[in-house]
């Protein structure tokens, strides 16, 4: 085999040798589609939507994935009416409730990331509870993304990063990426290495702008109620096939 082949053929077969993507990143979209389409109240898309989280993490958990990062609602979706805000507000509070046993019989661990100040205290308290209880388990990350936007976490960071140099605990010359990726709400989590977007759209909507940079994407048409563990699988299986390069040749 000339060298070159022999290079490209070591290199995919390195690649492509069954690797699950250790960080699976999801942006749940289609919920009031898959409702209107069925002359539904947007709010049982949503509600179906809830379910198909419990679905596709014990899913992701049998399947080997080691983080699911789940986008949940985002900064801008505050401007939606405050009637479906206070339909999400409140399938949250029962996720929230409901959610421990499931968790600890999967050995699930969640954490949250997002601008908590923006979401009531009632909600961020039954947060930070749910992620001290899980604290302990080492199956799955379960990282929900709540009141999240990408941009808001960069400029954050910036803020971080800002105040420690003011103060004289850091020296501008010294951040580099590695670092500024710790001041992210991500902070010691991987990058994600596949990203998923359901029903059709393909754009990021401020998600993980700074984390995928290196991420595969994967758009399919399924509204998010309609997804399930085949079609996760089937997309894992599409992802082992890829050839991540990273700029080089
Ligand atoms: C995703 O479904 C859930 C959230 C963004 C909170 P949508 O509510 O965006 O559903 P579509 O896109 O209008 O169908
Ligand atoms: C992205 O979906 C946010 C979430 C899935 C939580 P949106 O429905 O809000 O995004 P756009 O408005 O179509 O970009
Ligand atoms: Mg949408």
């Amino acid at each position: 085999m000339p060298a070159l082949y022999k290079h490209r053929f070591s290199c995919s077969f390195l690649m492509s040798a069954s690797h699950i993507p250790h960080h699976v990143a999801i942006i749940m979209d289609g919920n009031g589609r898959w409702a209107t389409k069925r002359g539904l109240p947007r709010s049982m898309g949503h509600k179906k939507g809830a379910e198909t989280v419990k679905e596709i993490t014990r899913a992701a958990g049998e399947l080997g994935v080691k983080y699911l990062t789940l986008y949940a609602f985002s900064t801008e979706n505050w401007q939606r009416s405050p009637d479906e805000v206070e339909t999400l507000m409140g399938l949250l509070r029962q996720y929230l409730k409901s959610d421990l046993q499931e968790l600890q019989k999967n050995n699930v661990r969640i954490r949250f990331i997002g601008e908590r100040d923006m979401l009531a205290p009632d909600i961020t308290a039954a947060m930070a509870k749910l992620e001290a209880d899980t604290a302990g388990n080492d199956g799955l990350t379960l990282c929900v993304a709540l009141s999240y936007g990408s941009r808001q976490e960069i400029v954050s960071a910036v803020k971080k990063a800002a105040a420690l140099v003011k103060k004289g605990d850091l020296q501008a010359e010294d951040i580099d990426a590695k670092m500024f990726s710790e001041m992210l709400y991500t902070q010691a989590m991987p990058d994600p290495d596949l990203v998923i977007r359901t029903s059709g759209e393909q754009r990021v909507s401020n998600y993980l702008l700074w984390q995928i940079a290196y991420s595969e994407l994967f758009f399919t048409k399924t509204l998010w109620p309609d997804f399930n563990k085949d079609e996760l699988t089937a997309i894992i299986n599409d992802f082992k096939t890829r050839e991540r390069r990273y700029g080089k040749n």
